[in-house]
């Protein structure tokens, strides 16, 4: 018996780091994922290890979650090939550093674009097969059959505020806004909406970064960051998925609009 039996979830930038141990840990729990990102190769890699661990398991859609009509694809594909779907998953993020008065509007525009605006589109393009089936159950049984879940994506860096990253901690910090939101219009849909902040988690993003890469965290801010964690190591992407696997099972099915912190105990301003 897994936590997440003949449960279906959609995981978007599952291709690499946090997204993929997510959709690895759902489907070890026993759920069937589609796994989106925009990069079709890291996104093949994760489907192969889902499928390693269950054959069937993992179905794979390529499309930025910025764009509304492929997440109305994404979402649709959920059902087409699995017959539901249970549980969205809003992990896919993106960040371009640069100091507030340097900012330029193209990396604005991206990073809200994915980070905040694909939020929305996906739980949008999710509302026919989580909110909808859900009232129809209501209206057949006197309630909903089960709980479907939402779990969002935010960051104790945009907690604390992040000198460099504008962009990234603004639209981070409205993913919160979306998850209390959110988690009030859907609760009598028995509609979780959670959000998970992760603390420095060793991904992409966080590896160590020269001059002149778009991602990455200079080596010297990455030691500053590590003298913080009470707990002595950085996060490593299973670290998040099981908090998000919290937010995805039975076990919070009382819990919603609520954030949980991932991060070895730094303490957060
Ligand atoms: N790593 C950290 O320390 C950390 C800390 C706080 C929050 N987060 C958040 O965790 C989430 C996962 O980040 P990660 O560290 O695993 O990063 P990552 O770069 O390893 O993985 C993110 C994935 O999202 C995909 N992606 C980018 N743009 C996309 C789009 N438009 N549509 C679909 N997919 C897209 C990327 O191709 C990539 O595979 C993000 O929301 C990030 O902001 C990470």
């Amino acid at each position: 018996m897994g936590l997440l039996d003949d449960r279906v979830a959609v995981i978007t930038g599952a291709g690499r780091g946090i997204g993929r141990a997510c959709a690895l840990t759902f489907v070890r729990e026993g759920a069937h994922v589609v796994i989106n990102d925009v990069d079709p190769e890291p996104l093949a890699e994760a489907q192969a290890a889902c499928e390693a661990v269950r054959a069937g398991s993992a179905t794979t859609h390529v499309g930025s979650v910025a764009d509304r009509a492929a997440t109305d694809e994404l979402m649709k594909l959920a059902v087409d090939h699995f017959g539901q779907l249970d549980i969205l998953v809003n992990n896919a993020g993106v960040t371009r550093d640069k100091m507030c008065h340097l900012m330029s509007d193209e990396h604005w525009d991206l990073v809200v674009d994915v980070s905040l605006r694909g939020t929305f589109n996906c739980i949008r393009s999710a509302a026919p097969y989580l909110r909808d089936v859900a009232k129809a159950e209501m209206e057949h049984h006197g309630r909903p059959i089960y709980h479907r879940k939402i779990v969002n994506f935010f960051s104790t860096a945009a907690i604390r505020g992040n000198p460099g990253q504008v962009n990234y901690t603004a639209a981070k910090m409205g993913n919160v806004g979306i998850t209390r939101t959110v988690a009030q219009e859907w609760a009598r849909f028995w509609i979780n909406v959670n959000a998970v902040a992760p603390g420095f988690t060793n991904t992409r993003l966080t590896q160590p970064k020269s001059k002149g890469d778009e991602l990455g965290v200079p080596e010297e801010q990455r030691q500053a960051t590590l003298a913080r964690i009470p707990m002595g190591r950085f996060g490593e992407p299973e670290d998040i998925a099981n908090a998000v696997l919290f937010f995805a099972s039975p076990l919070s099915d009382f819990i919603t609009g609520q954030e949980l912190n991932v991060s070895g105990g730094m303490q957060i301003p």
